[in-house]
């Protein structure tokens, strides 16, 4: 059912980016190249060939994106800041003020007109200069993404008042050093992600207490990271075997990140059980999974100060029983789950729209880390098509999430405070390249000048936000009620219609 309602009055409405995907001016002013930019540059990587040496050019394009901004009314914008940009060899021996001025002039204009800059620290444009000494698998990294985040912190801080260390660094472990589509193209399933997402844990710690410790007493924000999530629905609900199925993906998916971190410094128990299995039958001397000293864990618990996710869409899991297959590192077999997304949808979507599986999510989320403060930091849908203007199925996939995240708000006492769509623009889609998208406004990548054009569902959106929800118009309200008893109820034909 539809419900009608609105949210608490001091609710986050926003829209999201990232630098690689949006800025373009991939070496202007002494920008050093990210791991995207050496990906892109090599011809068939992507989608068309496509990169993101110019994208929507909003490096060159300030005033226009703020004059969006403000038309929409959004309260926050979230963007990522271009490591390289900033540091343009990975170390604050580099620091280029060009890229300084830019953030600066971006981050000036949303305080001037009352938008919160919501800033993600890594959005996966990693420089490549520290790709060179082994990216992420070198623990390293640790202290020089923090030495960047302390920059960031003491050159933007006055300003910024809501910090994201990463992007889904489960996408980074996995998609970057698992499967390896994403760069560094590690193609190494049953460890590297293991070994990197520790390491990301660690580094997202190191950069929470940086602030805590050092910045929060004089500047006040928040700070947290954005984990990506998909609602995991079992196949058959009332077996207890696809439950528990569904339940393993999820703490394999979000509980890898989130558990550590919300609960306690440490790895959700089904992981540590299963791949420490997995490994025992593969006779190695210890398990996969890395293990925490408890020092570490108590230095990595309680790292967030709200809890933030990323959803797109559902997934149907069930209980598959072939796992003896130890030397397979396909992520389904680790986890004994067979994932299926074969929801009804329009075939041009990107992902299947579930929207009722954003309000189970959202309960999911309440139960398991205890009623935390959430903010949605991306949702939205990717359309396979060029011109998409009038994106209607665009507003309908709004509309439906939306009111399930108002559900779970209004009637299951979930502690929402924020909801980001993706994305404020059409972009750079990684491997996909501008196609699909994604945006609430059209770019036209054809013309060199990028024009924005606003789609519907950026007209859709902007009331969404005016009204602070989905309020019942007091004329709609559905008439419940009798016809004077006598009434005439019939049906009819005609002659012509009816007989031969
Ligand atoms: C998640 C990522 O954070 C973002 O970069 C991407 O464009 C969207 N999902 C859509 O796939």
């Amino acid at each position: 059912m539809y419900f009608y309602g609105t949210f608490p009055e001091d609710f986050m409405w926003g829209v999201s980016t990232s630098a690689y995907q949006i800025e373009g001016g991939w070496d202007a002013d002494g920008k050093g190249p990210s791991i995207w930019d050496t990906f892109t540059h090599v011809p068939g990587n992507i989608n068309n060939n496509d990169t993101g040496d110019i994208a929507c050019d909003s490096y060159n394009k300030v005033e226009e994106d703020l004059y969006l901004l403000r038309a929409l009314g959004v309260k926050n914008y979230r963007f990522s800041l271009s490591w390289p940009r900033i540091f343009p060899n990975g170390r604050n021996n580099s620091i280029n003020s060009h890229g300084v001025d830019y953030y600066n002039r971006l981050i000036n204009g949303l305080v001037a007109r009352n938008i919160t800059p919501m800033v993600t620290l890594y959005h996966w444009d990693l420089p490549q200069a520290l790709q060179d000494i082994g990216g992420w698998e070198n623990s390293t990294l640790i202290e020089l993404f923090d030495s960047f985040a302390d920059f960031c912190f003491q050159t933007f801080g006055d300003r910024v008042k809501f910090w994201l260390t990463f992007n889904e660094p489960h996408v980074v472990a996995w998609v970057g050093y698992g499967i390896g589509i994403f760069p560094p193209n590690v193609n190494d399933p049953g460890d590297a992600p293991y070994r990197v997402a520790h390491t990301l844990l660690k580094a997202h710690a190191r950069v929470y207490h940086t602030y805590d410790r050092k910045y929060r007493p004089s500047q006040g924000g928040i700070i947290s990271l954005s984990l990506n999530v998909d609602w995991a629905e079992p196949k058959t609900p009332s077996d207890p075997r696809d439950i528990e199925a569904a339940d393993r993906y999820m703490q394999f998916l979000l509980g890898w990140f989130a558990h550590p971190i919300f609960k306690n410094g440490d790895y959700p128990d089904v992981m540590k059980w299963t791949v420490g299995n997995r490994s025992e039958l593969q006779n190695l001397p210890s398990s996969r999974l890395p293990v925490f000293t408890a020092e570490e864990r108590e230095y990595i618990r309680g790292t967030a100060d709200v809890f933030c996710f990323n959803t797109y869409t559902s997934k149907i899991v069930t209980h598959t029983t072939t796992r003896l297959r130890p030397f397979s590192y396909e992520y389904d077999q680790e986890i004994s789950v067979t994932v299926d997304s074969s929801w009804p949808s329009s075939a041009l979507a990107e992902h299947r729209a579930v929207a009722w599986g954003m309000r189970r999510l959202l309960n999911w989320i309440k139960e398991e880390y205890e009623n935390p403060p959430i903010y949605i930091t991306e949702n939205g849908v990717g359309i396979k098509t060029k011109s998409d203007v009038d994106d209607n199925a665009r507003i309908f996939y709004y509309k439906t999430y939306i009111d399930e995240a108002l559900k779970a708000y209004k009637l299951d006492g979930v502690n929402l405070r924020g909801y980001v769509a993706w994305s404020f623009m059409d972009d750079f889609e990684w491997l996909s390249g501008y196609d699909p998208r994604f945006g609430l406004h059209q770019v036209d990548f054809d013309n060199p000048n990028r024009p924005r054009t606003p789609k519907r569902s950026a007209v859709y959106y902007s009331e969404i936000i005016r009204n602070n929800g989905i309020p019942l118009p007091r004329d709609d309200g559905f008439l419940y009620g009798e016809f004077p008893k006598n009434f005439f109820w019939s049906v009819a034909t005609a002659a012509y219609q009816v007989r031969n």
